[in-house]
């Protein structure tokens, strides 16, 4: 998935006039001291633009983002939503407080089959994107979810770090019996011929629950449903002729997510491979007043711990250690913004601008 910037800029760009922080940002125009952090939309600020999503190699330094919460081994299941932050701009960095956070949209829980978190998509409000805040970095992560059943409207189960190496599992409403795998090397398809596979013959993923896996190691990527190996991609067959590795790298968040595809102005091949347009007037939306994908767990197993040692609060990036490949190392710094809460200053509003812009953003999610 890439963002449609042609789509969005005009949009952004209206919100932000006259706004110093609204500067944007990437790997070769660096933020400014007063507002050193790149967020994941190429935006400068600080505070919580300094956490998830903070683009190191577009921030003033490669150490203005916070470092990332390092991985934990654990199972999310959702008998409540209390272990997430339904606003993700209030997110102070304390990965022991949250699991996850909302960055656009509204989730709910079904309080059924002992709880099930439901993402939620309306026509007025958009889509509905979570991420965790602790990071993997190399490590196998299974989601258990049941998809939306909606033409142009997208479930996704992802991976995707702060410089754009991505791992995705996509579900378009409109073939529920279809999943499809996707990565990225810093938001590039790594090789035409060997990206984008759909996995056909599932049983029904709108109705049942099914363990989506990505077992990302530094060797090899595989997709499993319910446990089967589907698809596997070997590190070394993505190196390209000038040496780079374009293979998965940098730590990820997690994501999870609703997003509706199929809207008018959306590029027609972002509309065809979803579906088609959302139809507005669909029974299930009409008699719910949304659309909604469910996840009842997710199990992350992280793969790096065996080289940890001492006292690691999270990653943070160095200088490149082969071409085009940043150095990642543990360090034990905290996550945490100075103080907790975000400051009551100036940036606040300009942080609610933000808070629209994420959701014109996904609104305007291409393939
Ligand atoms: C980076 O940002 C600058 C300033 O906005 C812009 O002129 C330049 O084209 C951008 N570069 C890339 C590679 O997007
Ligand atoms: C982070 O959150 C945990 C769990 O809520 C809490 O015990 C801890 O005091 C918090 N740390 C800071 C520095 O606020
Ligand atoms: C689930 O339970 C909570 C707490 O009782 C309630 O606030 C919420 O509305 C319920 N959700 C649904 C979808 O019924
Ligand atoms: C652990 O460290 C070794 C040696 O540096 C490296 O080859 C391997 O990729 C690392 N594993 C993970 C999961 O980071
Ligand atoms: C590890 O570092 C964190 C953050 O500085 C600190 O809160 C914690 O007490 C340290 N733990 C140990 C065992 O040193
Ligand atoms: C890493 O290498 C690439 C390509 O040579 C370069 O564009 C980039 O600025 C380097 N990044 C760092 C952090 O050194
Ligand atoms: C962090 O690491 C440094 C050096 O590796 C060490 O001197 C320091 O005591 C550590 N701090 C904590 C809180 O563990
Ligand atoms: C999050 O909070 C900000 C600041 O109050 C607000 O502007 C924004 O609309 C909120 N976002 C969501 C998704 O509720």
């Amino acid at each position: 998935m890439h963002y449609s910037l042609a789509v969005v800029l005009p949009v952004v760009l209206a919100l932000l006039a006259g706004s110093a922080q609204g500067t944007s940002c990437n790997s070769t125009s660096l933020c400014p001291s007063a507002f050193p952090c790149c967020s994941e939309f190429g935006f400068c600020g600080k505070d919580a633009f300094c956490l998830g999503g903070c683009d190191p190699l577009a921030s003033k330094s490669l150490d203005a983002c916070k470092p990332s919460p390092v991985c934990e081994d654990a199972t999310h299941t959702f008998a409540n939503n209390n272990r997430i932050l339904s606003n993700a701009t209030f997110f102070d960095g304390n990965a022991s407080e949250y699991d996850w956070v909302v960055n656009s949209g509204t989730i709910i829980n079904t309080n059924s089959s002992g709880g099930e978190l439901a993402m939620i998509l309306t026509e007025a409000n958009g889509g509905t994107r979570l991420s965790s805040t602790r990071y993997l970095h190399y490590g196998t992560v299974t989601a258990r979810l049941k998809t939306g059943r909606w033409g142009g409207v997208i479930t996704a189960f992802i991976t995707m770090s702060d410089i754009r190496d991505e791992i995705d599992w996509e579900f378009p409403g409109a073939a529920t019996t279809e999943a499809q795998t996707n990565y990225f090397w810093q938001g590039y398809i790594p090789t035409e011929s060997n990206n984008g596979h759909t996995e056909k013959g599932l049983a029904d993923t709108f109705s049942n629950y099914h363990d989506y896996t990505i077992d990302w190691q530094p060797k090899t990527l595989t997709f499993s449903i319910d446990g089967k190996v589907v698809r596997t991609i070997n590190q070394a067959d993505t190196v390209d002729k000038s040496g780079v590795s374009r293979y998965p790298n940098t730590p990820s968040r997690i994501q999870l997510s609703i997003w509706p595809a199929g809207l008018p102005g959306a590029p027609p091949g972002t509309v065809e491979w979803a579906g088609g347009m959302i139809n507005w007037k669909d029974p299930d939306y009409l008699s719910t007043g949304h659309f909604y994908a469910l996840v009842k767990s997710v199990t992350i197993k992280c793969g790096d711990k065996a080289n940890r040692s001492g006292n690691v609060t999270a990653y943070k990036y160095g200088a490149n250690a082969t071409a085009e490949t940043p150095a990642i190392s543990f360090t034990n710094q905290t996550t945490l913004l100075n103080g907790a809460g975000p400051s009551l200053d100036s940036g606040l509003q300009f942080r609610g601008a933000m808070a629209a812009v994420a959701a014109l953003m996904m609104a305007a999610y291409i393939l």
